[in-house]
């Protein structure tokens, strides 16, 4: 790999945790810097086998920071950003949007500012299909040609941030790329998302609550599928470009919550219909010929096989999800940080 010393925002979230150990095992001789706020989503538990490698630093602080990304990205001659740090729950995003524009839409502004300062650093945006809106039953996927209609706090304020990225690379040529995948499972996601929800809800004999009918469509992906098609944009993608990276995995609420109940060996009857989430999006569905054909990007994870590895995870990592379902989590690391 061409870069040497990387800063990942959001590191210690699911998916670029997820990307920090990939990045350790394929690239042992990179520097990583992971740069979180440690919200209530960010957990150091997520990197606990890497903490103490000699190439790994974590830096507890804000992307709204304009002075400390600075100074970090100076004072570790940082030549590629990857980033992911954002408000990612859409339900939270509907009680409350504030902290999505600030981290989402501000973050990603300060980011690229500083990239644009410090000799354009290599910059790749971690985005998401919900930019795009949401599509009826018989409606082709999104591709990179859909246009954008956001529908929530949550994906308006990704639209922003990509909108942005996408003028920095027009106005000031700073070497970008975006990604927009679609529905992430896999280890260390937040059991406020449905499949760990789900699956931890069973282990504690709780009732699973789906929204509404349960006949909305999400098109789902393990989490190393969309970290190598992120590695791969980084090192063959075309500066300036986006690629939808998605594994042809529609799949309704109902579908998901069958596999999962009999992956587990429970009933139907652990399942709670309640009041659907406000603007629910129907339907995401992404085309991926994109990255597939430019780049030889291909899903390798069948979604069954996924599953099962997932359920298996949290199963054999109760610890972890207890401690976040009571809140220790936050605790811990409070102490260390602070
Ligand atoms: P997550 O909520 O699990 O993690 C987000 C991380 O960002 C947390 O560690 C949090 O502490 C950190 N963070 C939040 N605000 C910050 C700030 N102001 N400064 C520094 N750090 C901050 O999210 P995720 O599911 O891992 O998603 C990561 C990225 O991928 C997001 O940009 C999201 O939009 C995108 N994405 C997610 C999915 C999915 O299915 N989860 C799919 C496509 C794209
Ligand atoms: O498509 C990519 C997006 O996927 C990412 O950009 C977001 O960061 C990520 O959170 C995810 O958004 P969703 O809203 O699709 O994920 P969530 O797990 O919250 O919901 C998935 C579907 O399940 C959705 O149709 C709502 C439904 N649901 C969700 C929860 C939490 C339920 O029926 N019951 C629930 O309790």
């Amino acid at each position: 790999m061409k870069y040497k010393n990387i800063l990942v925002t959001g590191g210690a979230g699911f998916i670029g945790s997820n990307f920090i150990h990939y990045i350790i095992k394929k690239y042992p001789e990179t520097k990583i810097i992971n740069l979180d706020a440690l919200t209530y989503a960010g957990n150091l538990e997520n990197l606990k086998e890497i903490e103490n490698n000699e190439n790994y630093k974590f830096i507890q602080g804000d992307i709204c920071n304009e002075a400390l990304v600075d100074k970090i990205v100076k004072e570790n001659k940082i030549d590629l950003i990857v980033h992911f740090a954002a408000e990612s729950h859409v339900d939270r995003s509907v009680l409350d949007s504030k902290d999505f524009i600030k981290t989402n839409v501000e973050g990603t502004r300060v980011l690229l500012d500083v990239a644009l300062k410090n000799g354009k650093i290599r910059f790749h945006h971690v985005s998401t299909d919900e930019v795009f809106g949401h599509l009826g039953g018989n409606d082709k996927p999104f591709d990179e040609l859909t246009s954008y209609n956001p529908r929530s706090p949550y994906s308006a304020s990704k639209a922003a941030s990509d909108h942005l990225v996408r003028a920095y690379f027009y106005t000031h040529q700073l070497p970008i790329t975006i990604s927009n995948c679609s529905n992430n499972y896999g280890p260390y996601q937040f059991p406020e998302k449905i499949i760990p929800l789900f699956t931890t809800n069973l282990m504690e004999g709780k009732k699973i609550p789906i929204y509404g009918t349960g006949e909305a469509v999400r098109d789902w992906i393990y989490v190393d599928d969309h970290n190598r098609g992120v590695m791969m944009i980084i090192e063959k993608g075309k500066i300036g470009e986006t690629y939808c990276l998605g594994a042809d995995g529609e799949k309704t609420n109902l579908e998901i919550t069958g596999k999962i109940l009999e992956f587990m060996g429970k009933g139907e009857d652990q399942i709670e219909y309640v009041a659907d989430r406000k603007g629910h999006d129907l339907r995401y569905g992404i085309n991926a010929s994109k990255i597939k054909n430019e780049l030889g990007w291909e899903p390798e994870i069948e979604f069954e096989d996924g599953l099962k590895k997932t359920i298996e995870w949290y199963e054999n990592n109760q610890t972890w999800w207890k401690n976040i379902k009571s809140g220790e989590y936050q605790e811990y690391y409070k102490k260390q940080y602070q």
